[in-house]
């Protein structure tokens, strides 16, 4: 047994924080933005709109390009490093909120690539026969943990959510998956406390992203690639055959170095980063849901996703669409 996408899902909060805006903010430009990270905009949530309002609504868009219900789901999985609280998990905020009684209900926690973790093991899930629906979803509200006077991180960051259902097939959907992390490289890309590391003496950027972003940068460059020959690897599957590549959109230049180890010309590229920024989780299955919405990724074509964040951690995966 498989797993294949049947259908996916977006949601992105009504407000956009534009690069002009930033300037009034911060010291930057919108001519530094766009050159160095290609984004324009990004969505913030309004205030009291959670990480779990937004993934509601991607989830009912997935089921129901599914042609699903949410009764029919088996199998709940969501990535996010913003969940709306401590416990319980946003998985089982979200079951309650689509109805759903006694599925299992996964939350990981994987930072930008908890999509990719979340795909993987539901994945696996369903190959070992134990679901026929499993939803997976990346949501995000990194805007309340981003510090908006520091220009290091504001200009990058910002809120959405994006979903898949996952249906049981004979024949494969997803062909590959490769996770893995380096936790050596924890201090790059952080938020520095949590439940149970509270500093002594508290400070107000406690709870705030920090990153060395040019050391991330070169990580993210070096190990993208990598992880992208080793899923093609996996799945017996040369470079030449993929139709699209769905990368985490944190950078245009990490995407272009990813595209240009690859071969991949830009066209064949679905490119949301422009729009609303990182996104952490949620990036990959947005920027899935828009090219399947307007037509460019078809059925029957193979797509390469691939994720890499805070952790670090990484995940990559091939999919027959
Ligand atoms: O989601 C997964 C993980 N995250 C990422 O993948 C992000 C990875 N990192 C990046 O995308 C890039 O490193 C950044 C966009 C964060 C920064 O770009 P960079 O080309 O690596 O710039 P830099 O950090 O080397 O900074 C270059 C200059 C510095 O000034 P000096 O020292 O050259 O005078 C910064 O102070 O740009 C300055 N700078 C800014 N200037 C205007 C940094 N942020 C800003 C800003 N506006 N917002």
């Amino acid at each position: 047994m498989y797993s294949r996408i049947a259908g996916t899902g977006r949601c992105l909060p009504d407000r956009i924080l534009t690069n002009a805006e930033l300037e009034q903010m911060v010291e930057t430009s919108d001519e530094w933005i766009r050159s160095r990270t290609g984004i324009e905009r990004r969505h913030i949530a309004a205030e009291g709109e959670t990480t779990s309002d937004l993934a509601l609504r991607a989830a009912l868009q997935a089921i129901e390009a599914a042609g699903i219900t949410p009764a029919d789901l088996d199998l709940i999985v969501t990535g996010t490093t913003t969940p709306d609280q401590v416990f319980p998990n946003i998985a089982c905020l979200l079951q309650d909120r689509l109805g759903v009684h006694g599925t299992p209900a996964i939350a990981l926690e994987a930072a930008c690539s908890g999509f990719m973790y979340g795909l993987s093991v539901a994945d696996k899930f369903m190959r070992a026969g134990e679901a026929r629906y499993a939803l997976v979803i990346g949501a995000e509200t990194l805007s309340r943990i981003t510090d908006w006077t520091s220009r290091d991180t504001c200009v990058l960051f910002g809120d959405g959510a994006g979903a898949v259902v996952l249906e049981a097939s004979e024949t494969p959907g997803i062909l590959a998956t490769h996770l893995g992390a380096d936790g050596h490289y924890k201090d790059l890309l952080y938020v520095p406390t949590g439940p149970s590391r509270r500093a002594v003496t508290p400070s107000r950027d406690d709870g705030f992203i920090h990153m060395r972003g040019n050391e991330v940068f070169k990580v993210a460059v070096r190990t993208l690639g990598g992880v992208a020959e080793e899923v093609l690897a996996k799945a017996g599957v040369d470079k030449t055959e993929v139709d699209w590549l769905v990368p985490h959109q944190a950078n245009i230049r990490i995407i272009q170095a990813t595209a240009k180890r690859l071969d991949i010309p830009m066209e064949r590229v679905v490119l949301t980063v422009q729009d609303h920024g990182n996104t952490s989780a949620a990036s990959v299955p947005m920027a899935l849901d828009v090219a399947v919405r307007d037509g460019r990724i078809q059925r029957g074509q193979l797509l390469l996703l691939e994720a890499f964040g805070g952790g670090l951690t990484w995940g990559s995966a091939l999919v027959r669409y």
